[in-house]
């Protein structure tokens, strides 16, 4: 039998109020990436065919956000927002394809696993129209209520609409749902703005498909992974999901978490073997760590790849474009940034290195910063294998340090260093001897005299 196909409408056009926020809310980001990149990932893992966002008018952001993660998506326009089956059919022309199974997936509910849409999926292949995530809620304010008689889903109540013993019921709506694509436009179409709010709810989808004498079915998931997002406080609560999920995963792969609960990962980020990650270390977008690592604590790390055996912090900041070599060191307080730093090169103590290449072995003293910036535009240094720069040297971009040379400490160094040579960009020492002794006589000639 030919695979089934099957169209993700993801819905991303609600307004998210509740967020108080000047940001749209499927743009906020969970684990380091926005919800909607959660969901868009999600989908793809389903094995879906085809893939419609649903999104409000004029938010340029979000279609530039699905163009980014999931380029094969097709982006709708809700203009008027008018409830769940409006935005449904706001992709009306992709439902008229008459894909095997359609599944809608809310853009505020990133937590759903590609397991639990297959389930859904293997459901309308089994035959029923309508089928629907539940949970059970240790809060269920906000939910819809899924009302199941006899073990058949005969009607989802908005909580609004939803009678006091209707409320008591235990199983709360995910808003994650599949239809089957052969009877799914003639379903939504049917569904009318009755209700205390006025808008065409999609969990009316279950009521209209029984009344056609069509089967709607609950399938049961974890409360986590139905958690929606509508305020600040369950966009905190989602991310504490999130956390202990990554950071259960990078556990079962081998890496050593000494204090996992205060590990922040980010959805992206990849460890290799026996890498050690030190208590309170943040983990950024795109970020690699290779085997044998460590990443001593405090350390702050974004786009960046730690070479195997490298060794990070504590309280170092590596910044996007970083790419440490094998056995490299950085130590505390060192800022890294768009920064090659071969293998076995160090530089331990409160340093800034930006728009560099450090060559194999290069020994880089504390506090030397490279100046890459000169107010108007960026520029490279390179140093080269086996330099050495002394102490609290400044290197001016753009300029080079040959290999195996050396600079002297509290340099400012504006011109390039040839190979194996000694480089001393300070002015040089005075000493004036007796100097002090004369002061503290004047000094204490002064006192005499007030006296
Ligand atoms: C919805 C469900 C509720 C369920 C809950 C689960 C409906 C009517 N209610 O309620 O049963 O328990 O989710 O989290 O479906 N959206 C649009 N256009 C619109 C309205 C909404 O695109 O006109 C999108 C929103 O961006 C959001 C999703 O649909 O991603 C759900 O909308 P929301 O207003 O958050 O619904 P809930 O009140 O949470
Ligand atoms: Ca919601």
């Amino acid at each position: 039998m030919a695979a089934r196909t099957c169209l993700a409408i993801v819905l991303a056009a609600g307004e998210g109020t509740r967020m108080r926020s000047a940001r749209p809310k499927v743009l906020h980001p969970l684990a380091g990436r926005s919800l909607l990149a959660h969901v868009l990932g999600t989908v793809g893992a389903a094995g879906v065919t085809a893939t419609a966002v649903v999104i409000g008018p004029g938010e340029d952001v979000a279609a530039a956000e699905i163009k980014r993660v999931a380029p094969a998506a097709e982006c709708f326009v809700q203009h008027e927002r008018r409830g769940t089956a409006h935005a449904v059919l706001a992709a009306r022309t992709a439902i008229k394809q008459r894909p095997d199974d359609i599944l809608i997936v809310y853009g505020d509910t990133p937590l759903v696993h590609a397991a639990s849409l297959a389930r859904l999926r293997a459901v309308i292949a089994d035959g029923a129209a309508v089928a629907v995530l539940g949970f059970r809620a240790s809060d269920s304010t906000g939910y819809g209520r899924l009302i199941v008689e006899g073990g058949e889903l005969v009607a989802i109540r908005e909580e609004a609409d939803a009678s006091a013993r209707e409320r008591k019921t235990a199983l709360c709506n995910g808003g994650t749902m599949a239809l089957a694509g052969n009877i799914a436009l003639a379903i939504l179409e049917r569904i009318g703005d009755h209700n205390r709010k006025h808008e065409f709810y999609l969990t009316d989808a279950v009521e209209i498909a029984r009344g056609m004498a069509l089967s709607a079915v609950a399938v049961e998931v974890e409360e986590d992974e139905m958690r929606g997002v509508n305020t600040k406080n369950q966009l905190a609560e989602a991310e504490a999901v999130a956390q202990q999920r990554l950071r259960q995963a990078a556990l079962d792969a081998g890496v050593t978490l000494i204090a996992p609960d205060t590990v922040y990962l980010c959805a992206d980020t990849k460890f290799g073997r026996d890498v050690v990650v030190e208590p309170f270390v943040v983990f950024g977008e795109k970020v690699t760590v290779e085997d044998g690592a460590v990443i001593h604590s405090f350390s702050h790390i974004v786009g960046a790849h730690v070479g195997k055996g490298a060794s990070v912090g504590p309280f170092a900041r590596l910044r996007p474009g970083t790419r440490l070599g094998e056995g490299a060191r950085i130590g505390n307080f060192v800022e890294v940034k768009e920064a090659l730093i071969e293998a076995g090169a160090k530089a331990n103590h409160l340093t800034y290195l930006g728009d560099v290449s450090v060559g194999a072995n290069a020994n880089i003293g504390a506090g030397t910063i490279t100046c890459n910036y000169d107010g108007a535009a960026k520029h490279r240094t390179e140093i080269g294998r086996d330099a050495f720069i002394g102490s609290n040297s400044a290197l001016v971009a753009p300029v080079k340090i040959g290999e195996g040379s050396y600079v002297g400490s509290g340099s400012v160094i504006t011109q390039d260093v040839p190979a194996d040579s000694l480089a001393l960009g300070r002015s040089r020492q005075v000493v004036k001897e007796g100097w002090a002794t004369r002061l503290r006589g004047l000094k204490s000639l002064g006192k005499k005299t007030k006296a």
